[in-house]
């Protein structure tokens, strides 16, 4: 828990009647470069291999970096230490795979098979060989019962000298007997349990609490250990990518407020002026333009970082946030990854106005240029372009021709909900600066522009574009309720275009238009194409009508669900490679992008149709993410993977978006704790089916207090339950307009540090 160190404890036990002798080795390779070198000069960089074997381990010091754009001098340190007993030295190790394998192999070491002596001191055959943490442990009669200990600890040191080489003995010290290893096991677990009970959930049933807690751990896991180079996962090179760091801020922020809030507003200088956005963040948090140097842009990306604000506004009521000021990114991609300029350098990477100083411009300008890019970038079909893909990474051969239908859904929601969050800050501020090209696309301020027509939006965007690639610097005030009267007009006729052109008889939406501009879903030659998120996102965005819901949801289940595994499918099977979609239908039926058991996406519809009202429906498909990742076949540990195969098996185990998708669904829908600008709303969407018991409780942190909601259930028989009474510190809350609630002042009173809820159903 504060020592960057990895410790393996091994105990034997002698379970037998007879005395039995063993002789420990233990191995752990230290490759101690970068992974390139692993099919790139492996051999050559071995040779700046060099160690020093210590009475308890060795240390691998390679000489130099190995890099041919600039070799570098190494100042990291591999470590690997060992005792046994009671801190007892190791008699001697075997420090290279060479030494320790002999004529044999890694299966079948000489170190083992044969009598090789283990090395004490340092030779010259060993530098610039393949390292191995490779310990050698006394021979031992194990007595009957009698049971001994054995530990090794791993790191890495990257303090050069002496210094480097004092942090490590300090790692020792504190760890050298089994009795330190146990105190500092107990003290990681405390630090664990006490970081997960911040908020709890108790459901009544042992098992799936256990399972909500380690859930609640993998957006922490993620934040931690980043997408990439793990097993399990195929995520491809870099850091966290654009969409998990938003969607991971979702549950941060039910622990961590203050640091999910500068992960959050940090996020914002990912943006480049021309809506599109750095898409990979490293570990210290700067941006970097893509993975392998290719320059894409997904046109959901917009979308997320405002659903993490929104929900980060409505916890706090800090509108004011939208005036908040920062930088925009800015490295050779321009007009949205379709001008690149290699000449262009800014070490930086952030944007200059035409006078070369930095640009800064309110987090609501960010937003602005996020949202109303897209509502311009639209197709033939006047739904907005596809461009290198959407949520859906595998829909990425469609850029010149393709439409999301989709996203757009979700463009059409924020265009109409951001004019809903400005209201709230007429009043208190009545205009608002903005840089003066942005009101190109504020068109109804400067000059009304017929929506109707898709050519006249891209020639709107384009000279937005183009006069960008270096702005003024000036701001113009914009008027807040004309900008408000913007924002509707767009999503209304976003909306309405949608709802109508794009339902299908059959019963649910079509979501896409591919490369050659033909409409994706629908009944086709080889039977009906559905895919599951242009129905989620319908719902979400508050566009579907209900109506269209209940078909919508009869189609799912009749196309997407899986009755003998029980969940449901990303898509139905296109059967053939669609070259002018994307990759994913290269993809084998049933995994990843094609037809798999997508968890992020099955429970954002679970969330879509509480948002909806659909109660019953949406704790079907929740549940079916717990029923799938607990049954045997899933062979995972206690975690929502990324998907299941055909199988039922997990996979990518905990490195997905859907955790933190879960624990807010359970808690704002399920539970319907919700915060809505400060106030806490008590909005519950249970069902009977959600409880084991009679009573689920939650307890969690706000603004310091400790809030603790215990939900009665009544015996009923019907489906729906229904707020009958709600206690407030034992005394009874009465509803307002029909709706119970906690307002920001009588939350944040400082008399009372605790509020206990109990809220009557039947
Ligand atoms: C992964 C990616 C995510 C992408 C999704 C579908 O999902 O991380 O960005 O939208 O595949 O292509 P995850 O399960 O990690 O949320």
């Amino acid at each position: 828990y504060d020592t960057e160190v990895e410790v393996m404890w091994i105990k034997i036990r002698n379970k037998t009647k007879k005395d039995i002798e063993i002789t420990p080795t233990s191995l752990i390779p230290l490759y101690g470069r970068s992974e390139k070198n692993l099919r790139d000069h492996r051999h050559v960089s071995s040779l700046l291999n060099r160690i020093e074997l210590h009475p308890y381990g060795i240390f691998l010091k390679p000489t130099m970096t190995f890099d041919e754009k600039g070799h570098k001098l190494n100042s990291t340190t591999y470590f690997c230490l060992g005792f046994e007993g009671n801190s007892k030295a190791p008699q001697g190790q075997f420090p290279t795979i060479d030494y320790f394998c002999g004529r044999g192999n890694l299966m079948n070491p000489d170190a083992v098979e044969k009598t090789i002596p283990a090395a004490t001191t340092h030779k010259s055959i060993f530098d610039g060989k393949e390292v191995l943490g490779a310990l050698r442990f006394r021979k031992k009669i194990l007595k009957k019962n009698e049971e001994i200990n054995y530990a090794l600890i791993m790191g890495i040191e990257s303090t050069p000298g002496k210094k480097g080489t004092q942090n490590i003995m300090n790692i020792f010290q504190k760890l050298n007997t089994p009795a330190k290893i146990s105190e500092n096991l107990q003290k990681s677990n405390d630090y664990w349990q006490n970081y997960l009970c911040r908020t709890k959930l108790d459901f009544g049933d042992k098992k799936f609490n256990n399972w909500l807690l380690w859930v609640k751990l993998q957006p922490t896991l993620r934040k931690l250990f980043g997408n990439s180079f793990l097993p399990h996962f195929d995520y491809g090179k870099g850091g966290r990518g654009w969409r998990d760091l938003c969607q991971d801020t979702l549950t941060l922020f039910l622990d961590e407020p203050e640091k999910a809030k500068k992960l959050l507003l940090d996020s914002f200088k990912g943006v480049r002026i021309d809506g599109s956005n750095a898409t990979i963040i490293a570990k210290n948090g700067d941006f970097l333009s893509d993975r392998n140097n290719i320059s894409r842009v997904w046109m959901d990306h917009g979308i997320w970082p405002y659903i993490s604000l929104r929900s980060y506004i409505n916890r706090t009521k800090d509108i004011e946030v939208l005036n908040k000021t920062t930088t925009y990114f800015q490295d050779h991609q321009f007009c949205r990854g379709k001008t690149i300029d290699r000449k262009y350098f800014q070490k930086d990477l952030l944007l200059r106005s035409i006078n070369n100083k930095i640009y800064q411009a309110s987090i609501l300008e960010h937003i602005l240029v996020q949202i109303l890019t897209a509502f311009f970038n639209v197709g033939k079909h006047n739904i907005i372009r596809l461009e290198n893909a959407d949520w859906n990474d595998g829909l990425d051969m469609a850029a010149q021709k393709g439409e999301s239908v989709t996203f757009s859904f979700m463009y059409a929601h924020h265009l109409k909900d951001l004019s809903f969050l400005l209201k709230q800050l007429k009043g208190k501020i009545e205009n608002i600066a903005l840089g003066e090209e942005l009101l190109l696309l504020l068109d109804s301020i400067s000059e009304p522009l017929d929506y109707t027509q898709p050519q006249k939006k891209q020639k709107r965007l384009k000279t937005y574009l183009n006069t960008v690639k270096q702005p003024s610097g000036k701001k113009q005030k914009v008027a807040i309720s004309a900008m408000i009267k913007d924002l509707e007009r767009k999503s209304e006729h976003l909306s309405s275009g949608l709802v109508k052109k794009e339902w299908l008889k059959i019963g649910f939406f079509n979501g896409y238009y591919d490369n050659k501009a033909r409409r994706v879903e629908g009944k086709c030659e080889v039977g009906v194409r559905m895919l599951l998120p242009s129905q989620v996102f319908a719902i979400m965005s508050g566009v579907a009508k209900n109506e269209q819901i209940k078909r919508i949801w009869s189609c799912i289940k009749k196309y997407l669900k899986d009755d003998s595994l029980g969940g449901i499918r990303l898509n139905t099977d296109f059967v053939s490679p669609q070259l002018h979609l994307g990759r994913a239908f290269g993809f084998s039926y049933g995994d990843k992008e094609n037809g798999a058991f997508f968890n992020h996406m099955v429970i954002m519809l679970g969330n879509a149709l509480y948002r909806r009202d659909f109660r019953k429906e949406a704790w079907e498909v929740i549940n079916s993410v717990h029923k799938m990742a607990t049954a045997s076949h899933a062979q995972i540990y206690p975690m929502i993977p990324e998907y299941f195969n055909n199988e039922g098996k997990g996979l990518y185990l905990y490195l997905t978006g859907s955790a933190s998708w879960y624990i807010h669904t359970l808690i704002e829908q399920v539970l319907g704790i919700q915060f809505k600008l400060g106030d806490l709303i008590l909005n519950p969407k249970l069902t009977p089916d959600c409880f084991s018991g009679n009573s689920i409780e939650a307890t969690f942190w706000h603004k310091g207090k400790n809030i603790k909601i215990l939900f009665m259930k009544e015996k009923v028989k019907k489906d729906i339950l229904k707020i009958q009474k709600v206690l407030l510190n034992d005394k009874i809350l009465p509803p307002r307009e029909g709706i119970y609630l906690l307002t920001k002042q009588s939350l944040e009173k400082p008399d009372n540090k605790k509020i206990s809820i109990k809220i009557y159903l039947s």
